[in-house]
């Protein structure tokens, strides 16, 4: 595992997106697993403006999301499909063919789930997944549970989660109770994961993830198992490392 901390958010952006464009200029047809939430924001923001300078083109890149919420319209300004759309999407010349987002407005949400993980198997392996963290440990939206699913799959989301994004929505009534995940067993199959970490209130549980017992209570926890984990976090996330 490699923890890097970082002490302005400019620094830690331009890490991730230097990950990110770097592989992209060696393998033109990375296949990326991309998270939401508030944490990536900059690091897409430095990633279209690589874009821009012309360091890299995303023509032969596929994307795959690691999760939607249940229920919520697409275009619905907070569901991960205008989050991408808004933060990436629209500013790059990524082929919407090669994009692949959970529909958790499937008729049939397992047979959703199935095509998911198929769509993710015939595009062969996910060369970079990168990954944010929830305060209850969770990644995509695999929340601490006895077990853990292996596959995408339908979760109910949990209390703590349902607070944590009650401040992109009007009120918590309002924040879907289900969402779809990727689940842990693809993350881990990823080639390499970048977590990224960011804020004081989350250095309790980067460091019960990254240094505790490996736990599904702490979903999170299992990347330490991953071969190629790199850890980005900034000053406050990292005070406990
Ligand atoms: C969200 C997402 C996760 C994200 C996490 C942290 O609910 N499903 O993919 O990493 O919670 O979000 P944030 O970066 O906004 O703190």
């Amino acid at each position: 595992m490699n923890v890097l901390i970082f002490d302005s958010n400019e620094k830690l952006n331009e890490a991730g997106s230097n990950i990110m464009t770097s592989l992209i200029q060696t393998n033109p047809r990375a296949v990326l697993g991309l998270a939401t939430g508030g944490t990536p924001v900059g690091v897409y923001e430095q990633v279209v403006k690589d874009y821009d300078r012309g360091l890299v083109s995303f023509k032969s890149v596929t994307t795959f999301n690691l999760d939607e919420y249940v229920g919520l319209p697409e275009d619905h300004p907070e569901s991960y499909h205008s989050y991408m759309n808004h933060h990436l999407f629209r500013h790059i010349d990524l082929p919407a063919k090669q994009i692949h987002i959970p529909n958790g407005n499937a008729e049939d949400l397992e047979a959703e789930c199935r095509s998911f993980d198929e769509r993710i198997a015939d595009a062969g392996q996910i060369d970079l997944q990168l990954l944010g963290l929830g305060h209850n440990g969770h990644i995509g939206f695999n929340e601490p549970a006895h077990a853990l699913i292996r596959g995408t799959h339908i979760v109910d989301l949990a209390e703590e989660t349902l607070k944590a994004n009650a401040r992109f929505f009007d009120s918590i009534d309002e924040v879907p109770k289900q969402a779809l995940t990727m689940g842990v067993g693809t993350i881990l199959k990823a080639k390499m994961i970048l977590l990224i970490v960011r804020g004081a209130d989350k250095a309790e549980i980067v460091h019960r993830a990254l240094t505790g017992p490996i736990t599904t209570d702490v979903p999170a926890s299992l990347l330490q198992t991953h071969p190629h984990l790199v850890v980005l976090l900034d000053q406050e996330a990292g005070r406990l490392m």
